[in-house]
């Protein structure tokens, strides 16, 4: 049984202990961030969506400019983690890196130095609510690593770390033009008029694999949930959840979709939407481990 307190290691084909020296010291992943990632939940020992969070792992890896990562031998690596893991296990996380690389921001050329892989596995935290706040900073929906999951996550934690300030566990940002955009690790809908919406994705937010399957499984049990239009939530849609208008909601994988019950330190109302939608897919997900 795996202690809970520290995460299980695969790496370059075997589990490995907490302290072993795996990723050398010019690893383009720790000295530029040149590197992406998945998180999926671990739901009665298998990872969750594993083969969506696989096809977006290549998919962010491409965008980097990065070789297609060996699917097989990831499968390999969550197989291990999983094999070892103990009930406490909640979360998996897959990260490949460019591999080695010099000190600055070039690299060395593609397919002559071998990527660097790791999967790990360990404890998820999970609440049944969120609190969330508005934080000062944007998304650039026009970055040329928009929609990229890539390791560089210093703008969340920066983020993340103002929301726990404020006694909250999620930060929510807009994009540069004023649009609502989403969390730190969440997407967020917006419950309305009858209806959830979510940005769109041409607004910089990460194609959640959560925020998918909300919208796949919404459309097939009549749940109204859809992208938004153009200009239809800015940022200033967040005065209407204050004022008891509107309804929040977050999706991501670990959190799952929960409903907002805090936004700028205030208590929100949970709305019947964004219940039933927290309930549909708390069902859904235990019936279909790899939708
Ligand atoms: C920036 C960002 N947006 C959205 C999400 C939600 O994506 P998913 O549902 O695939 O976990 C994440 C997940 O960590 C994220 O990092």
């Amino acid at each position: 049984m795996s202690d809970p307190t520290t995460p299980l290691i695969w790496f370059d084909g075997s589990l490995r202990a907490p302290d072993d020296p795996l990723v050398t010291a010019v690893d383009h992943g720790l000295t530029v961030g040149d590197g992406v990632f998945e998180t999926c939940s671990v739901v009665r020992g298998e990872a969750f969506a594993l083969t969506r969070h696989l096809r977006r792992l290549t998919r962010s890896a491409r965008g980097l400019g990065l070789e297609d990562p060996d699917e097989a031998a990831i499968r390999a690596g969550v197989a291990a983690v999983l094999a070892a893991s103990g009930p406490d296990v909640g979360r998996l996380r897959i990260t490949l890196t460019a591999g080695p690389g010099p000190l600055g921001s070039h690299r060395f050329t593609a397919g002559l130095v071998p990527q660097t892989v790791v999967v790990l596995a360990g404890p998820a935290t999970r609440s049944d609510v969120a609190r969330a706040v508005r934080v000062p900073w944007v998304r650039n929906e026009r970055s040329a690593v928009a929609g990229l999951k890539t390791t560089s996550y210093a703008e969340n934690v920066v983020a993340l770390a103002e929301a726990a300030r404020h006694g909250a566990d999620e930060a929510l940002l807009a994009n540069t033009v004023g649009e609502l955009c989403e969390g730190t690790g969440s997407n967020v809908f917006v419950e309305r008029d009858g209806e959830l919406v979510t940005p769109a994705l041409s607004g910089g937010c990460l194609a959640g694999i959560t925020r998918e399957l909300l919208l796949e499984w919404g459309a097939e049990t009549g749940l109204p949930v859809r992208e938004a239009r153009p200009g239809e939530l800015p940022l200033s849609v967040l005065d209407d959840v204050l004022a008891g208008g509107a309804h929040l909601l977050l999706s991501g994988s670990v959190r799952n979709v929960v409903p907002v019950v805090q936004l700028d330190g205030h208590d929100v109302a949970v709305g019947p939407l964004c219940a039933a939608a927290r309930d549909l897919f708390e069902s859904r997900m235990v019936e279909h481990l790899d939708p």
